[in-house]
């Protein structure tokens, strides 16, 4: 399967990363130690490490295995976040992080909606899910209000590095084929 390279929520655009990003994604997310504390990954100590990472994301696009955006500003049009979907069979997991000047205005919610709406445009997916750390409330309310139900308490399930190297609990939160075919929800763009 593959999903499109570049589509629009009413604020943002999702746009295939570019090495020539990097710079941006090093200053409005990739240091702050804030961002990435539930995250697999450890805040980055230079612009170069981006720019390595972003040119790997072609790699997923090309092999099918992960698909990687950034979220674009429209009106600013510069980077202020990222999501991702790997798909495995009929399951896509997703994931997401937003650079904290933009946190609490609701778009991150935008944007997943979106996302679980270009999901379940192929036939093949059935079920979209997620994990966040338990401890990590803001995430999961982004899941609930974009029509996630929270299926139950990973036990130990993923090492979030800044804050311990013990595998914690997350929440697993997901919407099937089914339950998103019954959610009432205003159409995307
Ligand atoms: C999680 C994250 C993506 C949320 O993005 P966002 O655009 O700010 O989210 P939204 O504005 O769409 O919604 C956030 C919701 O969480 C709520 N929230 C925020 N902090 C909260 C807290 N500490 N406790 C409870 N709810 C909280 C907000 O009130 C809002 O809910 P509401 O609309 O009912 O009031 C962003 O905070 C982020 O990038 N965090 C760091 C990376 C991360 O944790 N990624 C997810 C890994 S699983």
């Amino acid at each position: 399967m593959t999903l499109p390279a570049t589509f629009d929520t009413e604020r943002l655009r999702f746009q295939q990363p570019s090495a020539d990003d990097a710079p941006a994604v090093f200053a409005n997310w990739a240091t702050d130690s804030e961002v990435t504390r539930y995250l697999v990954w450890r805040p980055h100590q230079e612009v170069g490490t981006v720019t390595a990472y972003l040119a790997s994301c072609q790699t997923g696009w090309d092999k099918g295995r992960e698909f990687t955006w950034l979220l674009r500003e429209r009106s600013s049009r510069q980077p202020i976040g990222a999501v991702a979907a790997r798909p495995n069979g009929h399951r896509i997991e997703v994931g997401y992080v937003l650079g904290r000047r933009w946190w609490g205005q609701g778009y991150m919610t935008e944007a997943l909606r979106r996302l679980i709406d270009e999901c379940f445009r192929h036939e093949s997916i059935h079920r979209v899910w997620a994990y966040c750390d338990c401890e990590n409330p803001a995430s999961a309310r982004v899941m609930e209000k974009s029509g996630m139900i929270k299926e139950g308490k990973l036990h130990t399930w993923a090492v979030h590095p800044n804050v311990s190297s013990i595998p914690r609990d997350c929440w697993c939160y997901a919407i099937t084929r089914d339950q998103y075919a019954q959610t009432p929800r205003p159409p995307s763009l």
